[in-house]
């Protein structure tokens, strides 16, 4: 779709992307868990949260910019660790580096990445961070390390929520698999290119002879090589390993958040998955403070989950948040128009920051503080 332009919101970007996606694509990336009840849960609780406005502040010259571990951002967001971008489009994480260096917004790459980490990397010299998933065979994982630092990428995230993979129905009723030619490119050295199988003992995932596929293949791929025994040790086992900042993505609670800091991790991220994972799980917008309150500005702590105006931003901030993580929009903007849908998504996000700013009497990232939350 040429006329993008027309499309106005994240929520028009995902009725076109959905005209012109597959319908199993569009399902893996659309779909929460079980009964999807956190995804709307984590909307209604941003609307819930209500901004008593600042007037006769001059806003006429407002400065949207602020930096999370020494990264400039343009306006207070990132983009999204999310995986199989080459669903969306041919180009896929391409396409989206691309935006992100055009746009100055950071993205975060998935393990999961359709394009090889190197690759993303080689394309822009935009800043990146790579998400970690943690693989049993602890070699894969550490070569993973090795591989983004020598790629340049600047923090590593690494994925908590995710000891198993949530239960995508749609996924399972679809038998979502990733079609012929497209690879889980980071892992192909590791387990294999074929989707559904490994180098090792063809037709099994990673090798590991089984039960057959139950599900989608992702959630195969989870249960053969994801280390659902990660704990607390692991984490000073990564920190080990790197000197980058380690970031835990996952977050909903105020002890593990402050653990989290006390481990010599740089900052959390306040996420339920996009609502994937536990659809009984708490909204990230209600999570916040808590994780807010136990850091106490020891580290920043970011949030994503249903954020999809300027004015969730403006509230992840006053409570207390240094930045979001925008995530389906940007796979929407994608699918419909490429690099430009991408830069087009990010642009109308930073436009409807800055309204927002304005309106609520805020010249400045400072000006966003407690002050303009209803005091309950
Ligand atoms: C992978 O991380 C997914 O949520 O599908």
């Amino acid at each position: 779709m040429d006329d993008h332009g027309k499309l106005l919101t994240p929520e028009d970007f995902r009725k076109a992307a959905k005209r012109v996606l597959e319908r199993s694509a569009y399902d893996y990336f659309a779909s929460g868990a079980d009964g999807q009840k956190l995804r709307k849960r984590n909307r209604k609780a941003w609307d819930a949260i209500e901004i008593r406005h600042r007037v006769l502040v001059d806003v006429s010259d407002v400065d949207t910019s602020t930096e999370v571990l020494g990264f400039k951002l343009p306006f207070p967001a990132m983009i999204a660790p999310m995986a199989y971008q080459r669903l969306a489009r041919d180009a896929g994480e391409l396409a989206t580096v691309r935006a992100a260096f055009a746009t100055h917004v950071p993205m975060i790459v998935s393990t999961m990445a359709t394009v090889t980490l190197e690759a993303i990397a080689e394309a822009t010299p935009a800043p990146k961070w790579f998400q970690l998933y943690c693989h049993r065979d602890r070699g894969i994982t550490e070569d993973l390390i090795r591989r983004a630092e020598a790629a340049g990428y600047l923090a590593l995230v690494v994925t908590v929520d995710a000891p198993v993979l949530g239960r995508r129905l749609a996924d399972e009723r679809n038998n979502f698999d990733l079609p012929e030619g497209m690879t889980r490119a980071n892992l192909v050295r590791y387990v294999g290119a074929a989707p559904g199988g490994g180098p090792d003992e063809p037709g099994t995932v990673g090798g590991h002879a089984g039960p057959p596929l139950q599900g989608s293949e992702l959630a195969d791929l989870f249960r053969t090589r994801q280390d659902a025994s990660l704990t607390w040790k692991d984490i000073d086992w990564f920190r080990s390993l790197t000197k980058l900042p380690i970031v835990l993505k996952g977050i909903v609670r105020g002890d593990d958040a402050k653990r989290a800091a006390d481990a010599g991790c740089a900052g959390v991220i306040v996420s339920n998955h996009g609502g994937r994972q536990l659809d009984a799980s708490i909204p990230s917008a209600r999570a916040l403070p808590e994780v807010v309150a136990a850091v106490d500005g020891h580290i920043p702590v970011l949030v994503d989950g249903g954020i999809e105006w300027g004015a969730d931003i403006l509230r992840s901030l006053a409570l207390g948040a240094k930045a979001v993580l925008i995530g389906r929009p940007v796979l929407w903007g994608l699918a419909v128009a490429g690099e430009a849908g991408v830069r087009n998504v990010l642009e109308i996000y930073k436009e409807d920051f800055q309204r927002a700013m304005q309106l609520a009497g805020c010249a400045s990232i400072a000006d966003i503080d407690s002050d303009l939350l209803t005091i309950s």
